[in-house]
């Protein structure tokens, strides 16, 4: 990216459909009954990581346009995969998949890219062998064998760590069980599959913080629309709140409050932000319009509570931290270490590269704002997220920064750096 010192974001975007929301409706509609069309279906390597899987399992799919058609199975119709599964870079891909393929009668092994084959898989398989399943891991990791076959049972479960993906992995795997499910969590986390799962006819109930599900119902399929992806918007919304002259319209972008917890650190901050709900997508989603003015911004403490509705934006919020006045505080984020890179490790290393003045605690780190940044060649990991993150952070510095391994915007993101080119001025 050239610099624009002193730069601002322009202009009126529109961002890839939603990945979270993606995977879901693709693992949905394989094994409901009927054909699905996905509208607004997200482009990205992750998401299609989890069609490829489908496919592997005999489903007939085909994506064209941004718009996936899925004959769906039933519960009962996948098909063995003829060779081991790779879930590439994707842990949505991979956790969620150990949630459906514990519950066939045939055997099936999952592999990952470099940086997959070192998060955990014991928060979804110890649950899942809870309820019947049976799994061999490489030491809690992948590469993983499932082994079908096994009759599984409902448990109640309560979610040690706030995970939206091992909730999800239970709730299938719960689908395919005897008696009821029920995951319990202590902050509630994304509830994509929540909305899905109503609106493809499963029986479930959610109390407080509480899913109960009863099996025994086939789902029916549908036509599905994604809105845009909040995380990828993230790095837009929080560029433009802390860039001077910024105006900003990012439209039909999901409103799900469990997932736009960055919007009201913003505002605590001091942005200028004005969110426009439109209606609910077709399925289910609050989405709309948000716009965003670029305003000097106040330090603020991120707290554990309020990190699960934001945890994928926590690298851009560190980094607007450094145009913030005063201290940033973001504690309890012992999460971040097992994320597609370990960012706490990879947030506070960029960020002191950029000459900001960053502190470590424990499960987190303070940022004091207002020092002026300088170029540096940061270093991303190969994590999407951080890719994004440097990439704004090269339009705060004058001179010239450079960012590594910047193909792998692709997993979450193909179209990110034109769109940036497309506001920046
Ligand atoms: C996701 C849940 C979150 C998030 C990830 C996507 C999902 O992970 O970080 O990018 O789609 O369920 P955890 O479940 O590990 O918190």
């Amino acid at each position: 990216m050239t610099s624009h010192f002193p730069a601002c974001l322009r202009g009126c975007i529109t961002v890839p459909g939603d990945k979270s929301i993606g995977h879901r409706l693709v693992f949905l509609s394989a094994i409901a009954q009927g054909n699905s069309k996905i509208v607004g279906f997200p482009p990205g390597n992750d998401c299609q990581r989890t069609l490829q899987l489908v496919q592997m399992l005999g489903i007939n799919a085909q994506f064209n346009n941004e718009t996936l058609e899925i004959e769906g199975a039933g519960l009962a119709g996948l098909k063995n995969p003829k060779t081991q599964i790779n879930a590439g870079n994707s842990g949505t891909t991979a956790r969620l998949a150990c949630g459906v393929l514990c519950a066939q009668n045939f055997t099936s092994n999952i592999l990952g890219d470099k940086s997959l084959s070192k998060r955990p898989f014991n928060r979804v398989v110890n649950p899942l062998s809870q309820m019947g399943a049976s799994f061999r891991t490489t030491q809690g990791r992948l590469p993983i064998t499932i082994y079908g076959g096994q009759e599984l049972h409902g448990i109640d479960y309560t979610l040690p760590v706030p995970s939206a993906q091992v909730k999800t992995a239970v709730l299938l795997a719960g689908l395919f069980a005897e008696g009821k499910t029920s995951v319990r969590e202590q902050i509630r986390s994304r509830d994509h599959t929540e909305i899905a799962l109503t609106n493809f006819g499963a029986d479930i109930a959610i109390a407080g913080n509480t899913v109960k599900l009863s099996p025994g119902k086939q789902l029916s399929s549908g036509q599905w629309e994604v809105p845009g992806d909040f995380s990828s918007a993230a790095f837009f919304i929080a560029a433009a709140a802390c860039m001077p002259r910024s105006d900003l319209l990012v439209k039909a972008v999901n409103l799900n409050p469990t997932r736009t917890g960055l919007l009201n650190i913003l505002k605590r901050m001091g942005a200028n932000i004005q969110v426009e709900p439109k209606n609910h997508a077709t399925n289910g989603e609050l989405t709309g319009n948000i716009r965003v003015l670029g305003s000097k911004l106040q330090g603020t403490d991120v707290s554990e509570t309020s990190l699960v509705s934001m945890i994928d934006e926590i690298p851009i919020l560190a980094l607007v931290a450094t145009q913030a006045e005063g201290v940033t505080t973001i504690q309890g984020a012992s999460e971040l270490r097992v994320k597609e890179s370990n960012r706490l490790a990879s947030i506070i290393d960029g960020l002191r590269a950029l000459g900001a003045e960053v502190d470590e605690i424990e499960d987190g780190f303070t940022v004091r704002g207002g020092k002026k940044l300088r170029p540096a060649s940061l270093k991303s990991h190969g994590d999407h997220r951080m890719i994004m993150t440097w990439t704004i952070a090269s339009l705060l510095v004058e001179g010239d920064c450079s960012v590594d391994h910047i193909d792998n915007v692709n997993i979450s993101y193909p179209g990110f750096h034109k769109t940036l080119q497309d506001i920046v001025s």
